[in-house]
Parts: structure tokens; C-alpha cells; sequence
């Protein structure tokens, strides 16, 4: 039976209990200067205080759930939805009317739409270009050179998004402007989010010009690729044909502006995780010299020596353990937030309507009582006979439930494939100057990570 299945028994209201507040809040600014001096020690710790806590950020309560079993009851449960704090101000700025930010009926039809374009049959068709980024991210660098692996994850996450998703041969150009706009969106997006300073942000200074120009060609790019695909009156078998198509709930074609923000509302999560993935990948590569050799030494039994394909994802399990571990560790997705719509509860504790609700991926995946030797990078936890160890929730770096990423199988193949190609290709070191430390933003990863390939 699914968890999906199953109704928890719900204790009757008078007996539903106040969640423990978390310790160490201080006047005025609560626990919110905890969460923002360090915020993965501090989600990390508050399963010390409970399976649900209340903390307070500055003058209001929000909830965080602890422990596996309630994220995923919070996330399968019709009594949250997708808003808050952190949903705001990413709307302000990509768009109200995309399907990361929609509920409700709207977001179920626009989930019918983007649907097919990820299902796992349609991955294959993507193949031949997955198979080419990889390849050709391994082909531009120069054996010794010196690798700033920020811009290259980035720039190719953002081209096999682009490439496959919106289809074109006009795409390698705006790709790279993609790259560029978005890079500079989200490190501004969330220095807007964590310290929000408001108008002080519309002032010209460099920083807020650098910002706005990216955002402003992010939608202007977006605008492009839409025209441009009705101009030239081709209807290839991708998201975007299927979002030009697409009707609203009384059969009208949908909005311009919903079409605009469907795009971005995929692309945009679509580049920073794969790309932040990548980034720890490669640093994973370099700091466990040995568990890239076992990649490489998987690919060539699987391969024989010729160039690792599309088709050989299936067969590099041990590839994908290494991807997954890495995910679990690493994970691109820290933080996740809902609302509650209704007065009701989590593993016994009350919530009413309105409350905010926080949790962390990070500190569920990091849990020792999920995990043995939990901070070991440890790729065989996932072999058939070991993962039945692992309690269910304690590992959904694409989430579950409705808002699911739609992503799932797509990441999956490109991260394995990507994984296959660099360790057959090269051997890996950081160079002086790397700054291999976790960088907290809209995801994790590394500060500034700079590796040196070394040919196999
Ligand atoms: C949603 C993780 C890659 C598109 C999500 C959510 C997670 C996630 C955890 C759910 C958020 C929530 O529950 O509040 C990841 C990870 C990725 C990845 C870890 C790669 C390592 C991608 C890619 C795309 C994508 C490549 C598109 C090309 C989306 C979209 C949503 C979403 C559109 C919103 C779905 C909805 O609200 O219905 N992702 N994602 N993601 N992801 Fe991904």
C-alpha cells in the first residue's frame, strides 16, 4: 500500500497538542537570526526539539516539521498549499501565473499540460541531446586548465533545459544568454528574499542595474523564443508546442502573459538545480577519487571503451547511486515551505489556517536516526539490500505529491549521463584557490568551485 493510500488517523480536535516551541529565539527577531547567520546548522538542529516546532521569525509563528514521515504527510496532504513568504517574492519577480506558483484547479491544468513533455517515455527522445551537452562540456575544457564550474554547470543545465524542453536550432545562442540572465536573477533573487530592503532596491546602484538588466532580458529572451516559434509556424512535438496549445478550464487558449510565465516558471527551476548538482558532482569527483574510478570502471564495462551514451543509462547503477548519494548529502532543494488553508494537524500537533510551515531536505537527508554513518559519503546505501533500511520519506530530493518536480526521470538521466562522461573523460583536483564551502541560496552549492581535469 502508498503512503499516497493511506489516511492517518486524526486524534479528535481537543486533543491535538501545541507543538514545543524551539529554544534559543531572542527578543524582536526570534529565531530568525539563527536561521539566517546559519541556516542548514539551524533547520539541522531543530529535530532536537520535536517532530513538529514553533518558531518565531520576527513577530510571526511558523511551523517546522522534523521528521520524515510528516514531511511527507505535509506534502501529500490537501490541507497545505504553495504560498508564503519565499513563494511571494519568487511571483514578484518570475511571474504569478506559472505552475510553481499556481494551486488549486490552475495549477492541476497546468500540470496536465507540462506533463507529457516529462513523462518517462518521453525522456529518450531528449537522448541525442543530452548525449551531445555532455560530450561537448567535456570537449571545450583543455586538459590542466583551470575549471570554474559555477559557469560551466550553469551553462550546461541551462542548454539541455533549453535544447530539449523548447526545441530549435535558434536555442544554442539564447542559451548562452540564458546562462548569463539567469545566473544574475537568482543570485539577486535571493539576497532579496533572505535581507528584504524593499525600495531601497529600485536604487541605481550597480548591483541593482546588473540585477534588473538580467531580469529584464530573462523575459525579454522568453518573449523571443515564443515568437519566434509562432513565426515560423512549426509545431514540434515539445513543451512549448504543448504550451501554445494548451486551453484553460472553459476550452479558450490560454493568456500570453500565462504562457510567458509557464516558461520561465520551468526553465528557471530547471537550471539552478540541475547546475548546482553538477557543481557538487564535480566536487564529489575530486574530493572521492576512488568512487570515480568505480564510475569510470562501471562505464567501460558497460560501454567497452566506445563514448558513453544515452542508452547506457539504464545499465551505470552504480553511477546513479553516486548521483543519488550526492543529491542526499548535497541536495540542490534545502528548504521547502507551505501554508496551511484550514485549522488542522501534523503527527498530533495543531496547526491552524494560515500558519506557515517549514522544512528542510537538507537536515531530513542528513538525519542519523534515517541514516547509519550519515555523513559518510556512502554510494552502496542504495543497493537493493541496504536501501529497505531507510525509512520512506527520508530521501525526496524531487519531493512527492501533487507538486512533485515534474523533472524526476529528466534530471535523473541527464545527471547520470553527465556523471558517466566526466569521470570516463577525466580525473579531477581542486586548485588553490577553490572555495569548495556551501553556499546558502535558492539551493546549495559550492562558494566558488574550481577544478583542474587531469585526462584519464
Ligand atoms: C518542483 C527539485 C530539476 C521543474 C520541484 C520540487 C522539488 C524539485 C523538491 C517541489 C517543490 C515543492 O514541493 O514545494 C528538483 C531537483 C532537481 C530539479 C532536486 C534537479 C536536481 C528540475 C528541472 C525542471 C524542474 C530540470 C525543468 C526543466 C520543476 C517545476 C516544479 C518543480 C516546474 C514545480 C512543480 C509544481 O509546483 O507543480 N523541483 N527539481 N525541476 N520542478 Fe524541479
Amino acid at each position: 500500500m502508498t503512503v499516497e493510500a493511506v489516511k492517518p488517523e486524526t486524534p479528535p480536535a481537543g486533543q491535538l497538542r501545541e507543538p514545543p516551541r524551539a529554544g534559543g529565539g531572542v527578543p524582536v527577531l526570534g529565531h530568525g537570526w539563527k536561521l539566517a547567520r546559519d541556516p542548514l546548522a539551524f533547520m539541522s538542529r531543530l529535530r532536537d526539539h520535536g517532530d513538529v516546532v514553533r518558531l518565531k521569525l520576527g513577530p510571526k509563528t511558523v511551523y517546522a516539521v522534523t521528521t520524515p514521515a510528516l514531511t511527507g504527510a505535509l506534502a501529500l496532504s490537501n490541507d497545505f498549499i504553495i504560498a508564503g513568504p519565499l513563494w511571494e517574492s519568487l511571483e514578484g519577480l518570475l511571474g504569478k501565473q506559472g505552475v510553481a506558483t499556481a494551486n488549486g484547479p490552475v495549477h492541476r491544468r497546468q500540470r496536465r499540460t507540462i506533463q507529457p513533455a516529462f513523462r518517462l517515455d518521453a525522456i529518450p527522445a531528449y537522448g541525442p541531446i543530452m548525449e551531445e551537452e555532455a560530450h561537448a562540456l567535456t570537449e571545450r575544457w583543455k586538459p590542466g586548465e583551470t575549471i570554474d564550474c559555477t559557469s560551466e554547470s550553469f551553462r550546461v543545465a541551462v542548454r539541455i533545459a533549453a535544447r530539449c524542453l523548447l526545441r530549435g536550432d535558434y536555442m544554442d545562442e539564447r542559451a548562452e544568454r540564458l546562462c548569463v540572465a539567469l545566473a544574475t536573477v537568482f543570485r539577486g533573487m535571493y539576497r532579496r528574499m533572505v535581507v528584504p530592503l524593499g525600495p531601497l532596491y529600485n536604487l541605481p546602484l550597480p548591483a541593482n542595474r546588473e540585477f534588473n538588466r538580467a531580469l529584464a532580458d530573462l523575459h525579454l529572451l522568453v518573449d523571443e523564443i515564443v515568437a519566434e516559434r509562432r513565426a515560423s509556424g512549426q509545431k514540434p512535438d515539445d513543451l512549448l508546442t504543448a504550451l501554445l496549445e494548451a486551453t484553460d478550464e472553459n476550452g479558450d487558449p490560454i493568456g500570453e502573459q500565462e504562457i510567458h510565465d509557464q516558461v520561465v516558471a520551468i526553465l528557471t527551476p530547471g537550471s539552478e538545480t540541475i547546475a548546482s548538482t553538477i557543481m557538487w558532482l564535480l566536487h564529489m569527483l575530486a574530493e572521492h577519487p576512488e568512487h570515480a574510478d568505480r564510475v569510470r570502471d562501471e562505464v567501460l564495462a558497460v560501454t567497452g571503451g566506445r563514448p558513453v551514451a544515452f542508452a547506457d543509462v539504464r545499465g551505470l547503477r552504480h553511477t546513479n547511486n553516486v548521483v543519488v548519494e550526492s543529491m542526499r548529502l548535497s541536495p540542490a532543494v534545502w528548504i521547502l515551505t507551505r501554508r496551511a488553508v484550514r485549522d488542522t494537524e501534523l503527527g498530533g500537533y495543531r496547526i491552524p489556517s494560515g500558519a506557515d510551515i517549514i522544512y528542510s531536505p537538507y537536515a531530513i537527508q542528513r538525519d542519523p536516526k534515517s541514516y547509519r554513518r550519515n555523513l559518510e559519503f556512502d554510494p552502496d546505501r542504495w543497493l537493493p539490500d541496504r536501501v529497505k533500511d531507510i525509512p520512506k520519506h527520508a530521501m525526496s530530493p524531487f519531493s512527492v505529491g501533487n507538486r512533485k518536480c515534474p523533472s524526476d526521470h529528466f534530471s535523473m538521466a541527464q545527471l547520470t549521463l553527465v556523471t558517466a562522461t566526466l569521470a570516463t573523460r577525466y580525473r579531477f583536483e581542486q586548485v588553490p584557490g577553490s572555495k569548495d564551502a556551501t553556499r546558502v541560496g535558492i539551493t546549495l552549492r559550492p562558494h566558488d568551485l574550481r577544478v583542474r581535469p587531469v585526462p584519464r
